[in-house]
């Protein structure tokens, strides 16, 4: 049997390049979001083995009836893509309350939902795997960007505890860390470090990573996070080595307007 791969804010953006890279691989390929003419517009552009459906990630009622739908088309659910998510930038404090909710809500609650429900199917898969989106700003508290850097770090924990967990069941929980990727997330984006560090990754830098942490046979030494991206690589190593001024002090030189 084909292996099978859903993933949830799949109608555009890095998601959608996913979805692309692993039909082409011969998976069979589950595109949920809450845009779901676009997400039915791309499965039927990459052919059968692609199917689409309305998700919204905080919805956890709705990842229990695609999961079931999905795994009825699919035979089994192999791999969950936790892709979905928003951003808000600006000042914490002129960004409206319910914009910083909104982002906990979907960008950290819809990997819970995602992960919780989608277990059962996960456990009973001939080979499963999870991969979440986080960000190189898990790497570093970002100014301008507070609840969406909050939700990153979360979804870096989520992923760091699962792998853990999940050990018993055979299910390695693993997340990317990119640095800013070319997509509408990022258009118009109001913080320091987008002007400062850049857009150097497309969808696709992300997508081939995302298909080497699933493809790779995964050893007890196989890190869980990846970071993408030579600037991230860097980050994510010095925040790891140097003391926690200096890290402040490269946020701070960072994130300068
Ligand atoms: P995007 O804005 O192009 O696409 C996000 C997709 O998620 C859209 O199709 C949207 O309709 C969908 N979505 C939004 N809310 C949803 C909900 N409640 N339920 C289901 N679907 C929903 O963004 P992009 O850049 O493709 O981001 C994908 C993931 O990658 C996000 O988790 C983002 O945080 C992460 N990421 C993005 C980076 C970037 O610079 N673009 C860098 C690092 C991580």
């Amino acid at each position: 049997m084909r292996h099978s791969i859903l993933i949830s804010g799949a109608a555009q953006g890095i998601g959608a390049e996913i979805a692309r890279v692993f039909y082409q691989q011969g998976y069979k390929v589950g595109i949920y979001d809450v845009n779901e003419s676009l997400a039915q517009k791309l499965a039927s552009d990459l052919g059968p083995n692609a199917c689409a459906g309305y998700l919204d990630v905080s919805d956890y009622n709705q990842w229990q009836h695609i999961l079931k739908e999905f795994t009825e088309w699919a035979g089994e659910l192999n791999i969950l893509v936790n892709n979905a998510g928003i951003l808000y930038s600006g000042a914490f404090e002129t960004t409206d309350i319910k914009a910083h909710q909104r982002t906990i809500n979907i960008n950290v609650n819809g990997v819970i939902n995602g992960c919780h429900a989608a277990l059962p199917y996960l456990k009973q898969a001939s080979f499963a795997r999870v991969i979440n989106l986080s960000s190189a700003s898990a790497i570093y508290g970002q100014a301008d960007l507070i609840s969406y850097s909050a939700s990153k770090f979360a979804v870096r924990g989520i992923t760091e505890g699962l792998d853990v967990e999940w050990k018993k069941y055979g299910i390695r929980v693993l997340d990317v860390m990119p640095l800013f990727v070319q997509t509408a997330m990022v258009k118009n984006m109001d913080a320091g470090t987008i002007q400062n560090m850049g857009i150097d990754l497309t969808p696709n830098d992300i997508a081939q990573k995302v298909l080497t942490l699933v493809e790779k046979k995964a050893h007890f030494w196989t890190p869980t996070h990846t970071p993408v991206g030579i600037k991230t690589k860097l980050l994510y190593q010095l925040s790891t080595l140097s003391p926690q001024f200096l890290n402040r002090l490269t946020n701070i030189y960072l994130s300068r307007k």
